[in-house]
């Protein structure tokens, strides 16, 4: 596909030869005969290069240069001037213009400049590109962290990044479990390694082993060749075991001999082989309660939380809400008039945000895309519906009925996680008598 440059001169004659001079190239040419026509013509036909005179009739070169440097930075501009006028060739230059030619310029000085502007655009294009997928791949596009809580958070995890230690992190859907195990991958001794991902609850069961562990050609129809398993590929890096609390018991077992034992044993051969990898697990299933109900083996827990690390949900640290904001506007190119008010904050800040920082990501582009105006107020949000989360002030009752005693023993079970089972101060969180709550307690056989 041939590139578009358009061409701006109010100069009649001038503007026909360098046409003639352009398209004999191989460039598709668009000319605009004033400043105004210029701007239009470039809102509607996005060229990919702006060759244009300073003096126009209506307006100045000078003035279309800072327009198309404000609303597409990326789009080259050649200042043609008259011979002798110095000055406004280097105000033009401070203004971003990518050079400047004196009139009367031949043909092949302006085909250069005009190909050098072309390709410094598409060098810039691409090294865009190849930015956005070494920070998708690396995940450090930068983990905001602007409340305490997140701050000592990201200060454990750097510092158990530079051992060999297993890291379970734990928390709520969209808290940013994965990127803090790619934190850890890239600043760990093993960064230069690889960093494999596997999600424990997207392979069926009867696969699993042989995912993780690799197998030996013939060991199952199917299995036409040796193939390596995660943990092999891994080897020299990191493995990270994603939804670990959805993983079968049977795996389990041979999760945990693995991990001991630094070694795996392919499906269908005889020799164990080891491995050198680091493994970072994560969840946002309740691990205890697993444990309590047997479908998580507590050796296993034990071996993959040598450090515990939990990431609260937003809710818990609306300090870091701001600082998202910021982060999001800028990740999708937001110009850069376009806020939040300061009422539209303090409801996102109020906000429950079930998805957590996944939901707010969501939410902060979609204001982008369908903002009418540049500052995004609190109807503009349009945030889940609150009075669907439980509040005790706007009860829900489904049309099959509700347990009242349900009820009540899942806000005593509550009262006392929140005040880390102290029954007194969960009878003063409940407004009720400590004896009342020990009767309740028994009653429920808590
Ligand atoms: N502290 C942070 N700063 C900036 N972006 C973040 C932060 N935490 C998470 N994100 C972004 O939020 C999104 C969700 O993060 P991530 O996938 O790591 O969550 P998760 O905890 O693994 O969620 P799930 O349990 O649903 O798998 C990603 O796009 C991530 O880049
Ligand atoms: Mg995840």
């Amino acid at each position: 596909m041939s590139e578009t440059i358009l061409l701006i001169d109010d100069d009649q004659s001038l503007r026909r030869v360098t046409e003639y001079n352009l398209a004999a190239k191989g460039f598709d040419v668009i000319t605009a005969a004033s400043g105004v026509q210029g701007l239009e013509v470039f809102k509607n036909y996005s060229p990919d290069l702006v060759v244009t005179d300073v003096k126009l009739g209506d307006m100045n070169g000078l003035d279309i240069l800072e327009k198309i440097k404000k609303d597409a930075p990326e789009i080259p501009v050649i200042i043609m001037t008259a011979f002798g006028s110095i000055e406004m060739a280097v105000q033009a230059m401070h203004k971003g213009a990518f050079n400047f030619i004196t009139k009367p310029f031949d043909r092949d000085t302006l085909i250069l400049s005009c190909k050098k502007a072309l390709e410094l655009k598409d060098l810039r294009y691409k090294t865009k590109l190849m930015t956005n997928e070494i920070n998708r791949l690396t995940g450090t596009e930068g983990i905001i962290s602007a409340s305490s809580v997140m701050k000592e958070l990201l200060d454990t995890a750097s510092r158990a990044a530079n051992s060999d230690a297993t890291v379970l992190i734990t928390g709520e859907s969209g808290t940013g479990k994965e990127v803090l195990a790619r934190l850890i991958h890239q600043n760990s001794p093993r960064h230069n390694g690889p960093m494999v991902t596997v999600n424990c609850a997207a392979i069926p069961s009867g696969l699993i082993e042989s995912e993780l562990f690799g197998h030996m050609k013939g060991s199952f129809t199917g299995a036409i060749k040796d193939r390596k398993g995660h943990f092999q590929t891994a080897s020299g890096g990191t493995l990270f075991l994603d939804e670990i609390g959805e993983m079968a018991t049977d795996t389990q077992v041979k999760l945990l001999r693995a991990i001991q034992e630094k070694e795996v044993q392919p499906v269908g051969s005889e020799r164990a082989k080891k491995v050198d990898i680091r493994i970072v697990a994560a969840t946002n299933l309740d691990l205890q309660k697993k444990i309590a109900k047997g479908e998580f083996r507590e050796d296993l827990y034990y071996r993959l939380s040598v450090i515990p690390l939990f990431i609260p949900p937003l809710r818990e640290r609306t300090d870091d809400i701001p600082a998202l904001i910021k982060h999001f506007l800028k990740k999708f190119d937001a110009p850069r008039d376009v806020g939040f008010s300061g009422p539209a904050q303090e409801v996102l800040k109020a906000y429950q945000w079930p998805g957590n920082i996944r939901e707010m990501q969501n939410i902060v582009e979609r204001c982008i895309i369908l903002r009418k105006k540049s500052v995004i107020e609190p109807e503009d949000l349009q945030l889940l519906d609150q009075k669907t989360s439980a509040s005790p002030l706007a009860p829900v009752i489904p049309d099959e009925g509700v347990a009242l005693g349900d009820i009540e023993k899942s806000y005593i079970l509550k009262a006392l996680e929140k005040t880390s089972q102290n029954r007194s101060k969960a009878a003063r969180l409940l407004k009720i008598p400590r004896h009342v709550l020990l009767y309740r307690l028994e009653k429920y056989g808590l």
